[in-house]
């Protein structure tokens, strides 16, 4: 079998990439090792900055996300003593933020690419990357007892943190950046209405919450918990106790409750690899970098990668020109960083941060109130949280 291009994983990045390529007139078969409907179970991520929405304008799959995407133009900011919004329009010369699951978003993808004609392998096991170095690189997977070659022009790993593809590549030829925070979030998605009609991120002695959504009905909030607690530590009475205990009261009295549909534990991490290009084969999405989940990057970032990784291919077919290919890895690691300093600032301004004794909640404390006094501070949250350009 032959392709132009392997795509492996089918997440947010290896489905955008591969109707984009598909758009544009580029063969690319998508390898992935878990099933179609174990993809969807994932509930992730659940705010789009503007570009990851032109970019599925592009790819023809945002007319679901036009109709039911909740746009935002703020978010709160609750700590002790108050609550404060961050006008995120006002601050960026109209700029807003859609409201829509990833769950969502991974559908309408999928549905677009069954409407064409390209092919989706799931449940591929043990998928191997194989001369990568060179311009005739293969790809391996077995199904139902069989094993398939697919030999490429390139290989686009997409598939996540604990992928084959970052891994097949040689220690030396890569280096790793990395920081574990020492707790996790207990996310729980409800079908109750939403405590307020904007995102509100909360600092408090107990630790950070989030109140989000996923649409008018239903609810999507998160806990700071130890990064040792498991689900069945968190009973629901549980969740929504403690997410009331760091809440104003205000705030606190108006949340209605209601059974989880669905509730996980998430490590939180900041991690990139240099770079994403290996000879034929590209990294791109979680499968290069993670972000702390606080400032709402890791899809967004997902996106523009494969918004440089999708021109640069479509630019290759196109006129045999290299030029993107080689730039990719630094155009995108650019960008990365800043969302990476970005994610890990957030995360430090809102949790509890046990390494920085009684000293962290004070300076925590400052730094809230010199972002509610300063235009400029607030306006360098707002411009980071819409989505630095392109
Ligand atoms: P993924 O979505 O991880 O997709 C990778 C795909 O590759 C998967 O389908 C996987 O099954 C497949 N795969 C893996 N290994 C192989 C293999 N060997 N062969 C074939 N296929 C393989 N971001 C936010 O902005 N907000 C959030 O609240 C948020 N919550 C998160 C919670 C969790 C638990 C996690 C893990 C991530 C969360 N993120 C969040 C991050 C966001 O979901 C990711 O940045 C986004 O999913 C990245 O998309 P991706 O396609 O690059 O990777
Ligand atoms: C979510 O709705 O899942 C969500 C929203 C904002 C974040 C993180 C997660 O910063």
């Amino acid at each position: 079998m032959r392709t132009q291009v392997v795509i492996i994983g089918s997440g947010p990045s290896g489905l955008l990439l591969g109707q984009l390529l598909h758009l544009a007139g580029v063969d690319a078969v998508i390898i992935e090792r878990r099933s179609r409907e174990y993809v969807l179970g994932r509930i992730r991520a659940g705010v789009l900055e503007e570009g990851a929405v032109e970019l599925l304008d592009r790819a023809r799959a945002s007319q679901r996300l036009h109709k039911e995407g909740l746009i935002h133009s703020g978010f709160d900011i609750c700590y002790p003593g108050g609550r404060h919004r961050i006008d995120l329009s006002a601050l960026t010369g109209g700029k807003k933020v859609v409201i829509y699951g990833q769950t969502e978003l991974t559908r309408d993808l999928m549905d677009a690419r069954d409407a064409s004609s390209a092919t989706t392998v799931y449940e591929a096991l043990d998928v191997e990357i194989d001369r990568f170095d060179s311009e005739t690189p293969v790809v391996r997977y077995r199904k139902n007892g069989r094993t398939t070659e697919i030999a490429c022009d390139f290989i686009a790993g997409c598939d996540g943190y604990h992928g084959v593809c970052r891994a097949s590549v040689p220690a030396n030829a890569i280096t790793e950046y990395e920081r574990v925070y020492p707790f996790g979030w207990i996310g729980l998605l409800a079908d109750t209405p939403p405590v307020s009609e904007e995102l509100i991120y909360i600092n408090h002695e107990r630790g950070f919450a989030l109140c989000s959504m996923r649409s008018e009905t239903r609810s999507r909030v998160y806990v700071q918990c130890d990064l040792s607690d498991t689900v069945e530590q968190w009973p629901d009475a549980r969740l929504w106790g403690e997410l009331k205990a760091r809440l104003d009261p205000a705030t606190a009295q108006a949340l209605i409750t209601g059974p989880s549909i669905e509730k996980s534990v998430a490590p939180l991490r900041s991690f990139v690899a240099e770079p994403m290009r290996f000879g034929s084969m590209f990294l791109a999405g979680d499968a290069a970098h993670i972000v702390p989940p606080t400032g709402a990057k890791g899809l967004n970032l997902a996106a523009s990668d494969i918004h440089y990784l999708s021109a640069a291919l479509i630019g290759f077919y196109r006129s045999g020109d290299r030029a993107e290919l080689d730039q990719y890895s630094s155009r995108a690691l650019a960008r990365i960083w800043k969302a990476e300093r970005f994610s890990w600032w957030m995360t430090t301004l809102l949790h509890r941060l046990p390494e920085t004794g009684t000293i962290g909640p004070r300076l925590q404390q400052a730094e809230l109130a010199y972002l509610f006094e300063s235009r400029a501070a607030q306006t360098a949250l707002a411009e980071n949280y819409v989505g630095l350009p392109y």
